[in-house]
């Protein structure tokens, strides 16, 4: 039987390239756009090499018309889309707002044109806790009231969930949509043939982590060590980057079931906070590694404390996450070393 056609746009990408991995193995055929924006050819040789298979391929930007256009027609009978294309830095986001709202939200517009076009209804969509700003109280349901986001990277997330939305609330829409709220993806996959590959300094702890204890960097900055937190240090979800990929599948099969409703909005997280002084621990516990680190100012935008209440994810969804914090840290510093540090 021929493999259903799942477009993933920033399949090159981080969460993407593990996604990929997991549809195809799930028995789907995933199909990738990327512009290489923010990855590099070497992940799709990382996920040829896990499938013993080459993965269609597209090298278009996700904002061009014509060329997405171009991609349906070519592929045909394509069944749903998971749109991972975005630029996600919260940092970077404060000085190139314009960048990222055009990216970011004109890429959704343009894509859902072309999906109702040609007659495409199913769209799982990245979003992330970011759009839960600083919340009142944790863990964080999706009932949570979102508040104005803390940079324009958390807007653009806003925006698109809103347009989702009204688009798909129209009286003769079509689409049906399942937003999923990350919380923080950390990790690799376990061959270590694909994982984060941040350009320049990370932004993120996890590599900032593995860099500094491959030797790349002096040592890890933690920022702030008096939040309103048990240790002071800031509180995140972490989530296998694998656990959130398979989440996808879940997603994708639970649209093209039609047992969704027009728009569902699920957490995709642990359940679990960790302070970063724990996430420190953790990782030399895994790794035997010792980490240099210094405790600098607080930065910007960081809100003190989240994670998430996984309740609907796991009643409704049927999704729950399996890997450990140390699992996880394991495998990016697999990861890691397999990069020649
Ligand atoms: N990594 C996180 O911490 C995190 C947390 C919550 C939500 N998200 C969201 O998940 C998605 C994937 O994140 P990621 O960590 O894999 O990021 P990533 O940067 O590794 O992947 C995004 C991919 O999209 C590509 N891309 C960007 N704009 C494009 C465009 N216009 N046309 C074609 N390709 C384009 C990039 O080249 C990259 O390969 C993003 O939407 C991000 O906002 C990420």
């Amino acid at each position: 039987m021929d493999r259903i056609k799942i477009l993933v746009t920033g399949g090159a990408g981080y969460i993407g390239s593990h996604a990929v991995v997991e549809l195809y193995e799930a028995g789907f055929q995933p199909v990738i756009i990327d512009n290489f924006v923010n990855s590099q050819e070497s992940a799709l040789r990382g996920v040829e090499e896990i499938l013993g298979v080459k993965v269609p391929f597209h090298r278009i930007d996700c904002n061009d018309l014509e060329a997405m256009r171009a991609v349906f027609a070519e592929e045909g009978s394509l069944r749903g889309v998971i749109h991972f294309a975005a630029y996600k830095a919260v940092g970077e986001s404060v000085q190139k707002p314009l960048e990222y709202y055009q990216n970011n939200v004109g890429s959704l517009l343009t894509l859902l044109q072309v999906m109702r076009e040609f007659g495409v209804e199913a769209l799982v969509f990245s979003s992330s806790c970011t759009v839960y700003g600083v919340p009142d109280a944790l863990p964080v349901t999706e009932q949570t009231p979102t508040k104005k986001a803390n940079s324009p990277y958390g807007a653009t997330k806003q925006m698109c969930e809103d347009i989702l939305r009204d688009v798909a609330a129209a009286p003769d829409a079509s689409l049906r949509t399942i937003l999923l709220r990350y919380f923080n993806p950390i990790g690799a996959h376990p061959s270590a043939k694909i994982g984060e590959l941040p350009l320049g300094v990370p932004q993120n702890l996890i590599p900032y982590v593995t860099q500094t204890a491959a030797g790349i960097r002096e040592k890890l900055t933690i920022y702030g060590n008096t939040y309103d937190t048990p240790d002071g240090t800031n509180i995140r979800d972490y989530v296998h980057v694998v656990d959130l990929a398979k989440a996808h599948v879940v997603a994708v099969q639970r649209l093209l079931d039609a047992q969704a409703e027009r728009v569902e909005t699920f957490n995709v997280g642990t359940g679990r906070g960790n302070s970063v002084l724990e996430v420190v621990q953790a990782f030399e516990r895994a790794t035997g590694q010792k980490l240099n680190y210094v405790i600098g100012p607080p930065r910007a935008g960081d809100v003190p404390a989240i994670y998430a209440d996984v309740t609907k994810s796991t009643q409704e969804l049927h999704f729950q996450t399996t890997s450990t914090l140390e699992e996880a840290l394991s495998s990016a510093w697999k990861w890691q070393l397999s990069l020649g540090a």
